[in-house]
């Protein structure tokens, strides 16, 4: 392990905050997480784990101890007639494996390239776009339990997976260091078109019967049409989540507003988008100060250079008073406030 005291947080948070920790200490082993917990007393001392901070805000120094794994093999396990079952440690760039999957032409998670962050994040949230979330390929997630100092395997159903959530976000938050997953992955084609404008996409292109690295490819641009890069304009993807109401909510709104987009889900609630919402209040491309939303999308907030996170935080809670006052919804963030 590598210790560092007082120590820049600057490049490990997408917003590209200076906030500093009281310690930084890169683990190199999983197994590491034992001495260091013993030798801090994290379950007591403040502990915050960061794999890249693509979906943290900073509002002040972190006085505690900052945890980042580096640790990153890949190992496949087991290989059947139709699927390969892989081991991912926590400390592995999530899009690296989306490549490694798409070179290997194993499907499930190429839908999800371009995600930023690293593999022990991903089932925090249960990343997802583009029609795909993690859920729908992990078998089990491996973890350390802060609260008493063991090394745990949970299998898939008692994560709790669920949109943008996890028991690890809930019940378990703040508790556990999540060092590998694993992935079972198809050698069958299962291609995943049915979001947004995938489909047309591919037609422009004249794809019919894409390859795993048609989609990838596709989806890659897509992304890059829509979203800032975080190496360009400081931002953590979608700030909210997309509000789940009733559907007879929803239909109220819409006496209003014919051009709601409703998306079902499987019971009487439906998905709407937030970003819809943002723009409705007249805050597609809103600035103030050092932050605004993003011209192109506006559930994406962006710091303009020199955004402090109180100042992005202020922003994110001017919106969510406004949807509410609009639209009597309560927008929920995505992303985690340190
Ligand atoms: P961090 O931001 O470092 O951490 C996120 C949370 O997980 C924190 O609470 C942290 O304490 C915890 N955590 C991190 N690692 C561990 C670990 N090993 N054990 C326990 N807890 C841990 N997300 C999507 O779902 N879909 C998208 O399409 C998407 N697009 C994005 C686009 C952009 C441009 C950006 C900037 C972000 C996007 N995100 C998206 C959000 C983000 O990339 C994901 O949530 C990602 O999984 C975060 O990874 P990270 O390593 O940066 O996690
Ligand atoms: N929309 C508008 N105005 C806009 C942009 C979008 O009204 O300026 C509406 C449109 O109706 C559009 C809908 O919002 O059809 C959805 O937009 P988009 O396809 O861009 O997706 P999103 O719902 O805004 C979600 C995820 C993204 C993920 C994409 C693709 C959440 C909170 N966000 O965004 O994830 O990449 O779908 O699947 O679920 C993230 O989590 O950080 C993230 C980027």
């Amino acid at each position: 392990m590598k210790i560092f005291n007082d120590f820049s947080l600057k490049r490990f948070n997408t917003f590209g905050l200076n906030y500093k920790c009281d310690a930084f200490i890169e683990v190199e082993f999983a197994e590491e997480i034992y001495s260091i917990n013993k030798m801090f007393e994290l379950d007591k001392a403040r502990h915050l784990i960061i794999g890249e901070g693509s979906n943290i805000l900073l509002t002040k120094d972190f006085e505690g101890i900052v945890i980042h794994p580096v640790f990153n093999n890949l190992k496949i396990k087991t290989v059947e007639k139709n699927s390969v079952l892989i081991e991912v440690e926590a400390g592995k760039n999530w899009n690296d494996l989306v490549q490694f999957a798409v070179n290997k032409n194993l499907w499930g998670i190429e839908n999800l390239i371009s995600i930023p962050g690293l593999v022990g994040a991903a089932p925090i949230q249960n990343i997802g776009a583009y029609g795909q979330e993690i859920k729908d390929v992990i078998e089990t997630v491996q973890f350390f339990d802060f609260d008493d100092a063991l090394f745990k395997v949970y299998e898939k159903e008692k994560c709790r997976f669920d949109y943008r959530s996890s028991i690890f976000k809930q019940e378990l938050k703040n508790r556990v260091f999540i060092t590998s997953i694993e992935l079972n992955l198809s050698k069958e084609p299962k291609p995943i078109l049915d979001y947004g404008n995938v489909k047309d996409e591919l037609k422009k292109a004249e794809i019919i019967n894409p390859t795993i690295e048609d989609m990838s490819n596709t989806i890659a641009k897509i992304r890059k049409s829509k979203l800032p890069s975080p190496e360009e304009i400081g931002n953590a993807g979608s700030f909210f989540k997309n509000p789940i109401i009733f559907s007879s909510k929803a239909e109220e709104i819409k006496k209003n507003y014919p051009d709601l987009p409703i998306f079902k889900t499987n019971n009487s609630y439906v998905k709407i988008p937030a970003a819809w919402l943002i723009e409705k209040i007249g805050y597609k491309g809103k600035t103030k100060g050092n932050v605004a939303t993003y011209h192109k999308q506006p559930l994406v907030l962006i710091n303009l250079g020199n955004a402090t996170g109180e100042e992005i935080l202020e922003f994110a809670n001017e919106i969510i008073v406004k949807v509410k006052q609009v639209f009597d919804i309560l927008l929920e963030t995505e992303v985690n406030i340190i």
